[in-house]
């Protein structure tokens, strides 16, 4: 018969400690157009990605629970999305309470951190540029999903702005429909 070892309060102390230091996961998840674009404009809407697209954002975004964005990427939705906490960026300084919304401001480090002290273990960075550079440049994204969809857009904004040389791994490649694909890279760097 197994004999199952009962932990030590120390062994129980090492692991609360090492629940409590862990680092929060970022996942990154982005719709791309072919030529490299995610909006035309700061005020532009998600319209043109696909129902493919949507589905895995909701699916994936609603099993992490916590979506990252800034606050122009969050004027672009028609409303919170439900199931998950909102945390949204902005210098507004007295802005409106929303259900489901957690109003945040200053470095992308020190607002993990406070997640992470509430407990948080998981959360997905939802754009826009801003956001995704300043994530990126502080070293805390570990994952990318890429949508490609079928359209070309010419002009418009980035996924990141700024000069970067962060090498990625494909860990996944997939046909979403017809015409779109998924791409989950791992952040090497
Ligand atoms: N294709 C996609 O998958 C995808 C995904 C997301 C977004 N987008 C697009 O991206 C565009 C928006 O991107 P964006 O780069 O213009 O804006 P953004 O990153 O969504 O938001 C920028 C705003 O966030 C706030 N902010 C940023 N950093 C902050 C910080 N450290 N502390 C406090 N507040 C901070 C500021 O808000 P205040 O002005 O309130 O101070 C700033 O104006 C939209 O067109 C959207 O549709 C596309």
């Amino acid at each position: 018969m197994a004999v199952r070892k009962i932990p030590t309060q120390t062994q129980n102390f090492r692991q609360i400690k090492k629940v409590l230091l862990e680092k929060m996961k970022i996942v990154l998840m982005m719709a791309l157009t072919a030529d490299g674009k995610i909006a035309k404009h700061p005020n532009h809407l998600a319209d043109w990605t696909s129902k493919e697209d949507k589905k895995l954002f909701s699916k994936i975004s609603k099993e992490i629970g916590v979506v990252i964005m800034g606050e122009k990427t969050f004027k672009t939705l028609p409303k919170p999305l439900s199931e998950r906490l909102n945390v949204v960026f902005t210098l507004e300084k007295n802005p409106n309470q929303i259900e489901g919304v957690r109003w945040v401001s200053g470095s992308p480090k020190k607002v993990i951190k406070e997640l992470e002290k509430d407990g948080y273990r998981r959360a997905l960075l939802a754009g826009g540029a801003s956001l995704n550079s300043q994530f990126l440049k502080e070293k805390l994204i570990s994952k990318l999903i890429i949508t490609v969809e079928p359209i070309i857009f010419g002009s418009g904004l980035a996924m990141f702005e700024g000069d970067f040389n962060t090498p990625l791994k494909l860990k996944d490649l997939r046909k979403l429909n017809e015409s779109t694909v998924a791409l989950t890279y791992e952040i090497l760097d």
